[in-house]
């Protein structure tokens, strides 16, 4: 499958009840080969009405993140766990997360990211492992396959909570060195 096929199934997924409720079906944005991926937990309200992932408050934080080490939707692919918003930005059920995991696991196939970045708790429990603690394990790197995965707090947390910057500073310090450590083409990343 391609990623124009995929995408429009997924622009009509009914697999759960969040097909309800949604305005739209959040895909993802970003290049087919973009080497590193990022997923957080699902969109919220501006992310509904747009299609477009992490375009509220948080996004706007996630984008200023990004190019602190050179990126942005030009050159990493972003997407959540869930692709439509759960009601009231509840966290999505565990039912809904794996009805939509053959998105993402689709989605993976196709870009082949070197890095996967979980954005927060919810995606690190799924793709990382069930008992992830973002507290303790943020900042770590977790090699599964030929993919290393990553978790950070979430841009949401940190808007909520200021004390958690510096330790995010730090873990996207690091994310940049390892991306263009692995890079097939470093000049891709404006990174001075
Ligand atoms: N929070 C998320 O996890 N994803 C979005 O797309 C927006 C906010």
């Amino acid at each position: 499958m391609d990623f124009e096929t995929l995408r429009s199934t997924c622009l009509t997924c009914r697999r759960c009840p969040l097909a309800e409720t949604r305005t739209q079906v959040v895909f993802g944005v970003g290049p087919t080969d973009a080497e590193v991926l990022f997923v957080g937990e699902g969109p919220g309200q501006q992310e509904d009405l747009t299609g477009e992932p992490f375009v509220g408050p948080a996004g706007h934080l996630l984008d200023d993140m990004l190019s602190i080490i050179g990126m942005g939707r030009h050159n990493c692919y972003i997407t959540n766990i869930v692709k439509c918003r759960p009601p009231q930005n509840r966290d999505p059920l565990d039912g809904e997360q794996t009805a939509c995991m053959p998105f993402l696991r689709q989605q993976t196939k196709l870009l082949r990211p070197k890095i996967i970045v979980c954005l927060g708790r919810i995606a690190a429990m799924r793709l990382i492992k069930p008992d992830f603690k973002i507290t303790q394990e943020h900042g770590q790197w977790f090699e599964k396959g030929d993919i290393l995965f990553y978790a950070i707090y979430h841009p949401s947390a940190l808007l909520r909570d200021l004390t958690k910057r510096p330790d995010t500073f730090r873990d996207l310090k690091k994310l940049r060195a390892k991306v263009l450590e692995l890079s097939a083409d470093p000049a891709r990343y404006d990174i001075p």
